[in-house]
């Protein structure tokens, strides 16, 4: 009796826990609005959806914060931050601005 309840709630928050971890970026997205030739919104479900596990950015790319990582060209042409995929292989290249920026 006593360790089928504890059971109950062992479950109900490894799935509260997993609902607020899933919940959070496949539904958010992020705007980075100082683009200069247009803001650049990051979503995460697309990303999801493309095959991004979480362990793919967090932690080694970004932190788990919005707004966190202080983005740069020069890191993104250099094969950091967002430049670790977009490189032409793994996603779209850096070279094709307009895919990221957005008037
Ligand atoms: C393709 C890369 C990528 C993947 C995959 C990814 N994230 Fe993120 N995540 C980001 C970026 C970029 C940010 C914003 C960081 C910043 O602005 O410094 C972010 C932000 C977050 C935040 C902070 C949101 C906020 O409002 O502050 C959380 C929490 C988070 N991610 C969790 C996850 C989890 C959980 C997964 C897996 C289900 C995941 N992320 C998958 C790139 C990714
Ligand atoms: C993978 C997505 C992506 C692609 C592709 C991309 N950018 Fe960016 N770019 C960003 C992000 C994210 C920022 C940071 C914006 C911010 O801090 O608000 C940025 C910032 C910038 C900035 C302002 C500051 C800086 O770092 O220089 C300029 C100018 C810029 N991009 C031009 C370009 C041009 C030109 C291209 C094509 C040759 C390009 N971008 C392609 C994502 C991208
Ligand atoms: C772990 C690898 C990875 C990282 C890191 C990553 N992306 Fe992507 N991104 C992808 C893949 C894969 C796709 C889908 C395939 C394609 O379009 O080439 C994609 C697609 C996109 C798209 C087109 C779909 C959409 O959501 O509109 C944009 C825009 C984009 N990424 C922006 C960014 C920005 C901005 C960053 C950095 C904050 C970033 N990505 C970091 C892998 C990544």
């Amino acid at each position: 009796m006593r360790k089928g309840l504890i059971l109950v709630i062992v479950l109900a928050v490894a799935l509260v826990f997993m609902g607020v971890a899933m919940a959070v970026p496949p539904g958010k997205t992020v705007e980075y609005k100082d683009g200069a030739i247009g803001k650049v919104i990051f979503d995460g479900k697309t990303h999801s959806a493309a095959g991004n596990k979480c362990s793919d950015c967090h932690p080694k790319l970004f932190q788990m914060k919005k707004g966190a990582a202080k983005i740069t060209m020069k890191d993104i042409n250099a094969g950091k931050s967002c430049g670790a995929c977009h490189n032409g292989e793994k996603a779209f290249a850096a070279k094709e601005c307009m895919k990221c920026h957005k008037k």
